[in-house]
């Protein structure tokens, strides 16, 4: 007979496929680390409230250490009643230390359990990801850096707009990541409250101290994840939010990934030609022997999909489950797994694939047209007195003129110019410059170079303190 933790109530075993359909082990053997790391402090604060003997505790905890190793090492061994990754310790423990392994569970559930193995992992969980959009960020200001000063046309609509350059078109997205970095450290604060102890839903009536095992609950790395108690025993055991909030950055960081690849394809194909991804993160085609296809942007913007959808599939898990724990809980666990996965390779891939890109500056050059000075035209036009609306409407009737006569802005005579605003001489043909256009365009945050390279500084800077700050 296999171990079962909840046997004795039952006259006949769970049918074959009911098991299949109820186990978890498969794929949450994951959350091992976080299991053992709530338990150990779990038998601590039994002895806390002298519910087991310090002799006692000292065996649990061995056991658990023990059984930890097997974990890290790959060799746990499973049997064939592991239902959970619960039972499943549990079982090793009792095998390892005997008899004493059946006073671990005592005031505890399996509900209160799970939410604080969940709470673990997803902080942990919260903080790689930061660190792989660390490493984004890192290799877009690295592009940043090259290309403070490298001219592209800017869009909107995706028709062409205004002069840009390459490397404001970069710190966009270093912003972004920026605030998925943001958010997850928000995420995480939310995550540091500890639902041991709220028992199966209603508290523990056994005297346990869960202020002292709070703040007692320490990883394998002596860190301290928990910062509070959850308030409330049933919301404890019912609350996954912090499940819905992670993957809700997940999705948020895949779309913003999504975008960023959608760009870059665009700019590699030979209609645009600005960029060029390294053979690494690009694959051929089994028929047509001239093609590199950008898959790894490609993959990038279509993972997005499952992100999206791994958020939807717990919400809806969510909606419907009254208070307090419901199994369906348990369906948290693929969708969490599958999303961090994604993503974490995702990151790498995404950094590399950035890092190792090739800009080319004059097919981004040859891209710019006189159009796109239309607006720094009526801007002279307004520096000149001219109300902005009129400017507006005026340098629009020379767009069309030269669209009219096939010639660009610059080609037009000085007369048609003087037409619209007789003081205009020469002079105005000067603005025909895109080095000039993107210079001027120096307010804070503009895509002028020198602020470019102070944005660049400023995040370097940041990023150094930050390296500084989590080495202490
Ligand atoms: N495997 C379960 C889960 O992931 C653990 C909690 C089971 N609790 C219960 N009362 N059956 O949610």
């Amino acid at each position: 007979m296999s171990h079962q933790l909840w046997g004795g109530r039952f006259a006949t075993p769970t049918a074959a496929d009911m098991r299949q359909f109820n186990d978890s082990f498969r794929f949450d053997r994951r959350l091992a680390e976080a299991d053992i790391t709530g338990s150990v402090a779990w038998a601590q604060a039994l002895a806390a409230a002298h519910l087991i003997t310090d002799t006692e505790c000292d065996t649990l905890v061995q056991g658990l250490n023990l059984i930890r190793l097997e974990f890290a090492e790959d060799r746990f061994q499973s049997a064939p009643g592991d239902e959970d990754i619960h039972t499943a310790v549990e079982r090793r423990l009792l095998e390892l230390v005997g008899p004493v392994a059946g006073k671990l569970h005592t005031g505890r559930s399996r509900n209160d359990q799970v939410a604080t193995d969940m709470r673990l992992f997803c902080i942990d969980a919260a903080q790689t990801l930061q660190a792989g959009l660390s490493h984004l960020q890192q290799a877009l200001l690295h592009q940043a850096e090259q290309h403070a000063t490298t001219l592209m046309p800017g869009y909107t609509h995706l028709q062409r707009a205004q002069p840009i350059t390459f490397g404001h078109w970069c710190l966009a997205y270093v912003e972004m990541f920026e605030r998925d970095r943001q958010r997850l450290a928000d995420a995480r604060d939310r995550m540091r409250s500890l639902p041991l102890g709220a028992g199966a839903l209603a508290g523990n009536s056994l005297g346990v101290d869960r202020t002292a095992l709070a703040a007692q609950l320490v990883t394998a790395q002596g860190e301290l994840p928990f910062t509070t108690v959850a308030a409330n025993s049933l919301d404890a055991v019912a609350d996954r939010d912090f499940v819905a909030e992670l993957l809700f950055d997940c999705a948020m960081i895949g779309m913003h990934l999504s975008r960023m690849a959608e760009d870059l394809i665009l700019y590699s194909s030979a209609e645009y030609g600005f960029i060029e991804l390294a053979d690494e993160y690009s694959t051929g085609s089994s028929l047509m022997p001239q093609k590199k296809n950008p898959d790894s942007m490609e993959l990038l913007r279509g993972k997005s999909g499952r992100l999206i959808g791994n958020l939807v599939t717990l919400l809806t898990v969510l909606k419907g489950t009254p208070l307090a724990y419901n199994k369906d809980l348990q369906e948290d666990k693929e969708p969490l797994f599958d999303s961090l996965d994604t993503l974490q390779l995702g990151l790498r891939v995404a950094a590399a694939a950035v890092m190792t890109l090739v800009a080319h500056p004059e097919r981004m050059a040859a891209a710019l047209d006189d159009a796109m000075l239309a607006t720094d035209l009526a801007d002279e036009l307004v520096r000149r007195g001219v109300p902005f609306r009129e400017a507006h409407g005026k340098v629009g009737q020379l767009v069309r003129q030269a669209i009219a006569q096939g010639v660009s802005l610059r080609q037009l005579p000085l007369e048609a110019y003087q037409a619209v605003h007789t003081d205009l001489d020469q002079s105005i043909y000067a603005l025909f410059d895109f080095t000039r256009s993107v210079m001027h365009k120096n307010s804070l945050g503009g895509t002028a170079p020198e602020r470019v390279a102070e944005q660049v500084a400023a995040w370097r800077q940041r990023q150094n303190a930050e390296t500084i700050r989590s080495k202490v």
